[in-house]
């Protein structure tokens, strides 16, 4: 027995009951970085209640923005006007999306000095994309002891098509390009539902950006000091919703999620549609709600990660862990991390018969899993060994739960609110 805090997790009957969907972690972190833009006061809404919102409101403390939970889910961050665009190793590394302060810090101030995480060299940093989309732009980049000095004086626009729809990247040029001299068009670029929200929320900035949603962003620079602060609802999380679905999907019962967004899930649905959920959408917007009901048991399919809107890769072990009880045999193929299945082994500590081969994962649904000791690998498999956990017989007890709390809003009491048997032990 160990001090470390776990979730204690047991076989449960049918869910049932409603709950709300917080808002995207993937949205939020970089919403915040956004505000190194405009001096001023900010409020975001549906902000989730997770531990990277602490962790890039920590980086953005030291970089000269602050911030206050001034309510559950309402964030009030203020630039006060005296940013110091440096970013520390001891920051940067706790979180992937501190990158995303490059791209304001350069379009706005024309340097910045970020520290990278870990010690190894640029060529196995995965950034690639985001230096030359900027370098064509006009910045400059330099790389000395692990930290990237990048200087431009004012970045211009320019045509740029990703070698691949990077997230990272298209946010990160986007937001260097708001202050850029003349227009950007950004072809092949990511188009995930968070890459809306901070698209909108830089419109109502004041922003020019033109095919929001699309592959093609096309952002006429402003001239700075043009933007203002404002205050902004943060996008729902669709993987967090996905997650809700998935313990529907393997314990039975029927649920309402207020705030899941269909339009931003469909692919997924249409899958969860082929194992045999029944999902149905009301409302739109901000305002939409899903309801799901599940079968006696998952039918299997086969699926393949794309970025959107194909199916993302951060709902794949909710997919593993579905097909692991469904009915029949399923391939599951990544396209998008090389060797993202390190929670095969976990699942199969629960029983579940998983055969992960490089990019390639065949899964045969088997009866009943059951209970054990497993550890959380990261963030969206930890969520997957959690409803996992719901299906097996006898205990799950699960360690790693700090993967968990970086991006789930009370996943336990959630759970638990819908009939779940499930505990948090610290
Ligand atoms: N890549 C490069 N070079 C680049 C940029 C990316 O090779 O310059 C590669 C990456 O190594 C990776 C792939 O391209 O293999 C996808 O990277 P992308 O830039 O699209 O992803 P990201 O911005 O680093 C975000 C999410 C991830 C999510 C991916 C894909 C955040 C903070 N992270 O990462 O979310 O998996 O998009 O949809 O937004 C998570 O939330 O648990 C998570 C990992």
């Amino acid at each position: 027995m160990t001090d470390e805090p776990r979730i204690l997790i047991r076989r449960a009957g049918p869910l049932q009951g409603e709950i709300t969907i917080p808002g995207a972690k993937n949205s939020v972190l970089k919403l915040m970085a956004a505000t190194l833009l405009a001096d001023g006061e900010y409020t975001l809404t549906n902000v989730p209640d997770i531990a990277d919102v602490g962790i890039m409101a920590d980086l953005l403390a030291a970089i000269g923005v602050s911030s206050e939970v001034v309510q559950p889910g309402t964030l009030r961050l203020v630039n006060h006007g005296n940013i110091t665009p440096v970013a520390p190793y001891e920051l940067v590394e706790r979180i992937r999306a501190s990158i995303n302060v490059l791209g304001p810090l350069l379009g706005r101030f024309g340097r910045v000095s970020l520290s990278l995480p870990g010690g190894d060299d640029f060529g196995s940093r995965p950034i690639d994309m985001h230096l030359t989309a900027l370098e064509a732009m006009g910045a400059v980049f330099e790389f000395r002891h692990g930290v990237v000095e990048a200087t431009a004086d004012r970045l211009h626009g320019a045509s740029i098509t990703l070698e691949f729809p990077s997230v990272g990247a298209t946010e990160n040029i986007v937001t260097a390009a708001v202050y850029a001299k003349g227009t950007t068009v950004l072809d092949n670029a990511a188009r995930e539902p968070e890459i809306g929200d901070l698209c909108n929320f830089l419109v109502g900035m004041g922003a020019q950006i033109e095919g929001i949603g699309t592959s093609t962003l096309t952002v006429h620079g402003v001239e700075p000091g043009e933007l203002k602060a404002i205050t902004h609802a943060v996008v729902a999380d669709r993987i967090q919703a996905a997650t809700y679905l998935a313990a529907v999907a393997v314990c039975g019962g029927e649920v309402v999620l207020r705030g899941a967004r269909a339009d931003h899930m469909e692919m997924l649905l249409r899958r969860f549609h082929d194992m045999g959920l029944v999902v149905t959408s009301a409302g739109v917007g901000p305002t939409s709600s899903l309801a799901v009901f599940a079968p006696q048991r998952l039918r299997s399919v086969d699926v393949a990660t794309l970025p959107y809107p194909g199916i993302a890769t951060d709902y794949k072990p909710l997919i593993v862990t579905m097909l692991s009880v469904a009915d029949g045999v399923g391939i599951v193929t990544e396209n998008l991390y090389p060797g993202r299945f390190r929670y095969v082994e976990e699942l199969q500590r629960l029983g579940a018969d998983i055969r992960a081969d490089g990019h390639h994962a065949v899964v045969r649904g088997v009866a009943q899993l059951s209970g054990a000791p497993v550890r959380a690998p990261d963030i969206r498999a930890g969520a997957a060994l959690v409803v996992a956990g719901l299906a097996a017989d006898g205990e799950t007890s699960m360690t790693g739960v700090h993967h968990v709390d970086r991006g789930y809003d009370d996943l336990v009491g959630r759970l638990a609110s819908l009939g779940a048997d499930i505990e948090r032990v610290d």
